[in-house]
């Protein structure tokens, strides 16, 4: 009798999950409209169904997503990521150009299909040669039937931020991975927008509260954010709930999302100002005229005016390492593995300035990587199967992994490791050096004991981070920059996590949709990285970056003598040259007979960074996944 009990309740809970579990279904083309978000200039953007902004992709915990995508551009390929979904079991939806997938050709359908696990804010976007810029982005909303803090709102609102060019992102990625830009200087944003406009109102009710949702869909800059005259709540970072604390100012770097309460005033008089500012010390040179705010107004009395916001002397944001997740989840227990990251800026043979994880820029393989996990058989594990530049980190299943990172570079980062969240252990102030081990031992810093958790984390310049994450989820999942003018650069590196578990998940399953998408632009779904199903371990013929610098060169004398190679081959009176400035004669001398010396000492032929117009052009070798790839 026990047991009929506990068969009837089991069943009961059965069906109540059934019942709760939708398939959500959405019919998505892709194709281009025109738009003029910041009333300055109209361009094309990539629409989804005709519509932009983009629409907002909802469900609950427990549904089954569905997107039946159609690439209607016409003229290049697309793919769709789901930025910060576990894809737990569909490492194969997740979206990524030549990791998980073959980029999804021009005409051609493909359906995404998941199951969402996890409740939170979440968007959505490209994942192919750095596309999302130009209009494919938006927000990824999973409602939670349990969220803690449901008593505590009223209503719910999403807020996106993000910056927006004037320009489309082909031309721009090929100005900035070029020779003519030696220092890497990238390409400052025109402008920036909240729900992809400026000077949205924002109707509220006074004494209410309600639950924002922001999420940062910007190619390049964070935003500070605040609303004046108000603090609110920090409940929810990158989806994971976080104690409730009360902040004035947030400070959001691309890809992140916080989730705010904000009470509203008990009075109808006066409306706010609404501020996004865009974090101007991420760009190299800050354009005449560039307006790096954004406005948009809390509004409690649509007929009284909309204030101006006020100028504020300095930003202070709150620092997120300080939230504690709701979850309380205990510190990971040591690392059965960690690695050390360093972050560089260099420049490579042809002049151009990469971005570089541990003396590695990414390039993406022949084969995308998951197919090289389904059938490489025991040598899975091996991670010369997966090319050198795609820069493999091969992970053993359910083990703590630590990822140390060096910022060697003066700028800022937001870091984003896909198919997981991670606890932070600690951030380096900036300028603050290496992570060094021995302020652990000498108690200068501790590890917190519940660390809090997101997907998206920054880096300070010349600073560090320490985080924690555990292998359970088999797949391939790119660790990245997500600033987008670094992933062009390289700035992007490959766990693959558990291969021979990922083999039994999802051998056999990958649905046909997937492999027609490579078929139809002749790219090989088996073997290494080069394609090669014969020996998995001769990876010749693979993708790889351009050549080191001749030793002795320093970057800015070979670009000064590979720019003037350049201007003679192509007769260029006036090249735009941005980010370096005057190269001295006497520098471009020194570059000039370093180059001879080295011409001698290689027999007498030097290949001068394979500087001829078509390569400049063309790329090359150099198969990233920016526009200069040569496939
Ligand atoms: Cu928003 Cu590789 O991700």
């Amino acid at each position: 009798m026990a047991l009929t009990r506990v068969m009837r309740l089991l069943s009961t809970a059965f069906l109540a999950s059934a019942a709760l579990a939708d398939v959500r279904t959405y019919d998505f083309t892709v194709g281009w409209v025109n738009r003029n978000p910041d009333g300055q200039h109209e361009r094309r953007v990539m629409a989804i169904n005709g519509q932009w902004p983009i629409p907002t992709i909802h469900a609950t915990v427990g549904d089954q997503v569905v997107v039946n995508f159609k690439n209607d551009l016409g003229d290049r390929p697309c793919s769709l990521h789901f930025h910060g979904l576990y894809m737990n079991g569909t490492t194969h939806m997740d979206g990524v150009a030549q990791s998980t997938q073959c980029p999804v050709p021009a005409g051609s359908v493909f359906t995404y299909s998941f199951n969402v696990t996890q409740p939170g804010t979440y968007w959505y976007h490209s994942h192919v040669d750095g596309q999302y810029p130009d209009g494919l982005r938006g927000p990824l909303i999973v409602r939670d039937p349990e969220n803690p803090y449901a008593d505590q709102f009223d209503e719910e609102l999403v807020l996106t931020l993000s910056d927006w060019y004037h320009d489309e992102m082909p031309g721009l990625i090929s100005s900035f991975l070029s020779v003519t830009n030696p220092t890497g200087a990238e390409p400052v944003p025109n402008s920036a927008l909240m729900n992809d406009t400026q000077n949205l109102q924002i109707p509220v009710q006074p004494g209410k509260t309600y639950f924002i949702r922001i999420v940062n869909m910007a190619a390049f800059a964070a935003q500070y954010f605040w609303i004046e005259g108000h603090t609110f709540r920090i409940i929810e970072l990158d989806g994971i709930y976080h104690k409730p604390t009360e902040a004035e100012q947030i400070y959001l770097t691309a890809a992140q999302r916080v989730g705010i309460l904000l009470t509203t005033k008990n009075q109808t008089t006066d409306n706010f100002a609404v501020v996004g500012s865009m974090d101007q010390d991420l760009f190299d040179q800050i354009p005449d005229g560039l307006n790096p705010n954004v406005t948009s107004y809390l509004v409690y009395n649509k007929d009284a005016p909309m204030p101006n916001a006020t100028d504020i002397e300095e930003f202070n944001p709150f620092d997120d390492t300080e939230l504690v997740p709701t979850d309380e989840e205990a510190l990971y227990e040591d690392p059965a593995v960690s690695y050390t990251i360093d972050v560089k800026m260099d420049n490579l043979r042809d002049g151009t300035n990469y971005a570089f994880f541990n003396d590695v820029t990414f390039v993406r393989p022949k084969v995308p990587t998951l197919y090289t996990v389904l059938t490489s058989g025991d040598l899975a594990t091996n991670e010369t199967v997966y090319g050198v530049n795609t820069h493999p980190l091969i992970l053993s299943h359910n083990q703590v992994v630590e990822i140390v990172l060096n910022n060697h570079d003066p700028g800022k980062h937001p870091f984003h490791l896909h198919g997981h969240a991670f606890q932070v252990l600690h951030r380096g102030a900036e300028e603050g050096g290496d992570w060094d081990p021995e302020a652990l031992r000498n108690g200068s810093v501790t590890y917190p004991a519940t660390p809090m958790r997101r997907d998206t984390l920054l880096v300070r310049p010349n600073g560090n981070f320490v985080i924690r994450f555990r292998s359970d989820n088999p797949g391939v999942w790119l660790f990245h920059c997500h600033i987008e003018w670094h992933v062009d650069s390289g700035l992007i590196l490959t766990f693959v996590e558990a291969p021979l578990q990922l083999q039994q998940q999802l051998n056999g399953k990958i649905p046909e949709d997937h492999f027609d998408a490579c078929r139809a632009q002749d790219m090989p779904i088996e073997g290494n990285a080069a394609g090669n199903t014969v020996n998995l371990l001769d990876t010749t013929g693979m993708n790889v970056s351009p050549g080191l610098l001749p030793e002795g060169f320093t970057p800015k004398g070979i670009v000064a003598l590979t720019f003037s190679i350049l201007a003679g081959l192509l007769g260029i009176a006036t090249i735009v040259w941005y980010g370096l400035g005057e190269i001295s004669n006497v520098e471009q001398r020194e570059a000039e007979q370093k180059i001879d010396a080295f011409a001698e000492k290689s027999g007498g032929v030097v290949e001068v960074s394979g500087v001829h117009a078509a390569s400049i052009r063309s790329g090359g070798g150099h198969a990233g996944s920016g526009p200069l790839q040569t496939r």
